[in-house]
């Protein structure tokens, strides 16, 4: 039996973070993944495929709708579907393979199959791999890692074909004449965006009353307001009931807030109502690891450390945001604790972002979180338009609006509705990461002409004086 300082269950951003990082200090570091490829939901079927696609559906909407407008005319642009779908397989195959470089450049063993716990004792924890054959390991200690899974609705049951969750969503092989999705969160609105910029009619039906409702309402208003302009149909405050498949067509029922039921038919139905932590057959109960009531893994807030000594649990397993880098940097604290380094990781410091177009992205509170905190602040916003970068792009959409303490001038939140959103929060985390103050960002350079400029008239609107505002 081979046996280990540290076995990872699950070899996602979390997982192989968590590894590569654990092997750096001197670890003797196993993982175990049951998927044939590295990298979890994000590599493989999650954040990078649609990035891909994302990226490409961008480039065929520009080059119908935006490129006229500096002069270039491309004639009629045809979309070759198969080929788009091949570079987005390329691009998971490229970064898998890379995985697999790092798993090797770090010595780290990577064991094939369904991991799950057999017992313990005082010595160490045992597990068993089911793969093509059945191993067993031993280790000092045990990361939890394995991730989350699709939530699947009791009346509408994927098919794989017409009702569809995102693993099918991001390989379709034709473009739907109308999608249908349930939920309006990161999920609805990135897939949306896709196929409606491949030219699918797309209606997003969602519970709440708007879209990504823990955002700043104000920014999330306007978010909303831009993806609507664009043509995503959103119906607010209906609850799907029931689908059905009638052929070629799956009809949807819906009950409004007033108890109205309706129908809406479509050619694909897109079920992206979030994702629950999976646990399934991981023998949790023969070492005595315990499930909160919402069903992740119970562990200390601090250290990451289930009830049980040497096992810990990471990412979107346990209590938090479900974000691939949340999950990393839980993986490099938990190797370095275990390496008897300090690890940290600072929540408060956590970006969010939603890869629509304009993107969206924030880091820490809006104002109606802080309101009920009871939090006094002071606000500073700046628009897009205006700024010369901008307009040379040819992106005048969206908004940067800061939040500060405002008898300390702390950052306590920055969200960005805008282009390049994405690389421009980085600069937000890092001044939340630095306890830094909005006065801060005002007096740091940002070369002209640059977005990043929109960021630092904003953080001088907070003190209202923002140079061409
Ligand atoms: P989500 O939790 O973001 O959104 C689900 C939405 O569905 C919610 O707004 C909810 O109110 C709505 N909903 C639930 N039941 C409904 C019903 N019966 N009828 C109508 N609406 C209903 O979950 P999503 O989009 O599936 O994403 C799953 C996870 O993956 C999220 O936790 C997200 O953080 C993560 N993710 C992150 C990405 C990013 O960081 N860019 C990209 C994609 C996913």
């Amino acid at each position: 039996m081979s046996e280990f300082d540290l076995v990872i269950i699950g070899g996602g951003p979390g997982g192989y973070v968590c590894g590569i990082r654990a092997a750096q200090l001197g670890l003797k570091t196993a993982i175990i993944e049951k998927r044939p490829t590295m990298g979890g939901t994000c590599v493989n079927v999650g954040c990078i495929p649609s990035k891909a696609l994302l990226d490409s559906s961008h480039k065929y909407h520009d080059a119908q709708h935006g490129l006229q407008d500096h002069g270039i005319d491309v004639g009629k642009v045809k979309l070759d579907l198969k080929k788009l779908m091949s570079r987005k397989v390329n691009v998971v195959k490229e970064l898998t393979d890379g995985l697999d470089f790092l798993m090797k450049k770090n010595k780290i063993t990577v064991l094939r199959g369904h991991g799950r716990f057999v017992g313990k004792d005082s010595n160490g924890i045992d597990l068993e791999v089911e793969g093509e054959k059945k191993e067993k390991v031993r280790a000092k200690n045990v990361v939890i890692a394995t991730g989350s899974a699709i939530i699947e609705l009791p009346n509408m049951k994927p098919d794989g074909k017409h009702i569809i969750t995102s693993d099918e969503a991001i390989a379709l092989d034709q473009v739907p004449d109308h999608l249908i999705i349930i939920g309006a969160g990161v999920i609805g609105l990135e897939l949306g965006s896709v196929w409606h910029r491949l030219g699918a009619r797309v209606t997003i039906v969602e519970l709440l009353p708007g879209i990504l409702m823990s955002m700043d309402r104000q920014m999330r208003e306007q978010a909303q307001r831009i993806l609507t302009k664009q043509g995503l149909e959103f119906l607010f405050e209906h609850k799907v009931t029931e689908a059905k498949v009638k052929g070629k067509e799956v009809v949807v029922t819906l009950e409004g807030k007033d108890q109205k039921k309706s129908e809406l038919k479509g050619d694909r139905l897109l079920v992206a109502v979030g994702r629950r932590p999976y646990t399934d057959d991981l023998g949790l109960d023969k070492v005595g690891v315990k499930l909160n009531q919402r069903g992740r893994v119970e562990v200390d807030p601090h250290s990451l450390a289930t009830g049980v000594p040497g096992i810990y649990a990471i990412g979107d397993v346990i209590e938090g945001a479900m974000l691939a880098h949340r999950a990393e940097d839980e993986g490099v604290m938990v190797a370095e604790n275990l390496a008897g380094k300090k690890g940290h990781v600072n929540y408060e410091a956590v970006p969010w972002i939603v890869y629509t177009w304009p993107e969206i992205a924030w880091v820490g509170r809006g104002e109606e979180a802080l309101k009920e905190a009871g939090i006094e602040y002071r606000t500073g916003k700046y628009m897009f338009k205006p700024n010369g970068r901008a307009k040379a792009m040819n992106e005048p959409d969206g908004q940067v609006k800061f939040i500060a303490d405002k008898r300390t001038d702390k950052i306590l939140g920055v969200f960005i509705v805008g282009p390049n959103a994405s690389e421009l929060i980085a600069e937000a985390v890092i001044a939340v990461e630095f306890g830094g103050s909005a006065e801060d960002i005002a007096r740091s350079f940002h070369a002209h002409p640059t977005l990043a400029e929109v960021m630092r008239e904003a953080a001088m609107d907070v003190d209202k004086r923002a140079l061409h505002g």
